[in-house]
């Protein structure tokens, strides 16, 4: 295996800890240099497990600082990059969009810029590089939902429900499906993604786009519905749905998604642009049900005895009815299967929340984030 060093955006956060952590134990031979802000979302404790291994290294940087990713680029000798970073949570962005811009768009541009002034002067220039960029299926905008009872799906993977295997409609976001996002996250993810080609298109720059439906797993900062629901059914607290709770989601478990990045990192088309989902529909009501069902049955509670925490509130603003991805595409053409269906998928999330308090405490009260000013704020 050859030598590489490869920059890790964003690898605090919950995706991009499994990304690390993977290309970390799995290619002692390359260079992991992990960047990232340590924003709200940022927290090492994601990555303790690794974080003394020889090829990994941590940057605290922002990547919208065109001027450090310069310098972080060229002294690490960087060769491919997988981009994670961004503002990620569609409540914050309909609150604060400004920061979803200049994070998500300008950062990324800003990436872009420093690996092509850096790779531009070495005598093979492009050659070998790749510059990966994660982004997500809302770019594509929302499906209709034809069918709220669902339908027999006409497909399966290994990351479907045994039992509950549903479609909503009978439409399915393909890689050709055209952008219409509909909230300021998945604008300015949709404009990265476009700066992204762009850049390929106008420079030649060897890059890949991969659009990937809801994750779910270990580390994922307790905003997001899983997370938030596990921890507040365990301290009885409410549990706010959206609407009816009508809204539709493909979920696939974290850790399929970090093997689909190393599958395509290593082995995709250059310039071309793949979906990764699970075909794994669910009404985010009937998801609940489901947490519920297994947070009581670990806990000890009488099975279900929480569904009485539903608390339905006001919808969101725009929120998009359905998300389904086709992701036929890197099947057939990389040969990539989930790991593992969703049962097990669930069983092994819920128990890991009930299993790491600690790491939960450490994020609601804030802690971790003190512990990072003490460390960071004066380099
Ligand atoms: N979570 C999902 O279900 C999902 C699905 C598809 C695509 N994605 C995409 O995957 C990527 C990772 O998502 P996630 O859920 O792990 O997000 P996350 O919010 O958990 O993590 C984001 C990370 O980026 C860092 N970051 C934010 N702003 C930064 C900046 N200016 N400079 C450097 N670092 C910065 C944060 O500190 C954090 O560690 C995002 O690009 C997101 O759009 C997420």
């Amino acid at each position: 295996m050859s030598k590489r060093n490869i920059l890790i955006t964003g690898g605090a956060g919950f995706i991009g800890s499994h990304v690390v952590r993977l290309f970390v134990n799995k290619y002692p031979d390359y260079n992991i240099v992990n960047l990232d802000k340590l924003t709200y979302a940022g927290n090492l404790a994601n990555l303790k497990d690794i974080e003394n291994c020889p090829n990994y290294t941590f940057v605290r940087a922002d990547i919208a600082d065109l001027d450090t990713i310069r310098a972080i680029v060229s002294s690490h000798k960087i060769d491919g990059i997988i981009h994670l970073a961004a503002e990620s949570h569609v409540d914050r962005s309909i609150k604060d969009p400004f920061t979803f811009a200049r994070t998500n768009v300008m950062g990324t541009l800003a990436l872009l810029q420093a690996a092509k002034e850096y790779w531009e002067t070495l005598p093979e220039k492009f050659g070998g590089k790749m510059f990966y960029h994660i982004s997500t299926d809302e770019v594509y905008g929302a499906l209709e939902l034809t069918h709220p009872e669902g339908l027999e799906s006409p497909f399966a993977t290994t990351a479907s429900s045994s039992d509950h295997h549903l479609a909503f409609g009978t439409e399915f976001f393909l890689e050709t499906t055209k952008y219409n996002p509909h909230s300021p996250y998945s604008a300015s993810k949709a404009s990265s993604d476009h700066f992204v080609r762009a850049y390929h298109d106008t420079y030649g720059m060897p890059t890949i786009v991969t659009n990937c439906s809801n994750n779910y797993g270990p580390y994922q900062f307790p905003e997001k519905l899983i997370p938030l629901f596990i921890n507040n059914i365990r301290h009885r607290k409410p549990l706010p749905v959206y609407g009816k709770g009508e809204n539709v989601r493909d979920w696939l478990f974290v850790e399929d998604h970090a093997r689909a990045i190393d599958l395509i990192f290593h082995k995709g088309k250059i310039a071309d642009t793949y979906n990764i989902g699970g075909f794994n529909e669910w009404k985010n009501i009937d998801l609940i049900k489901v947490i519920i069902k297994t947070v009581d049955r670990l806990l000890g509670n009488p099975e279900g005895s929480s569904e009485n925490l539903i608390t339905y509130v006001t919808d969101r603003a725009g929120h998009d009815l359905r998300y389904a991805i086709d992701s036929r595409k890197l099947q057939r053409e990389l040969g990539w299967e989930p790991s593992l269906q969703f049962e097990e998928g669930i069983e092994r999330t819920v128990r890991w929340y009930l299993d790491n308090q600690e790491w939960m405490d450490n994020i609601t009260s804030g802690e971790y984030e003190k512990y990072y000013d003490d460390m960071y704020l004066n380099r």
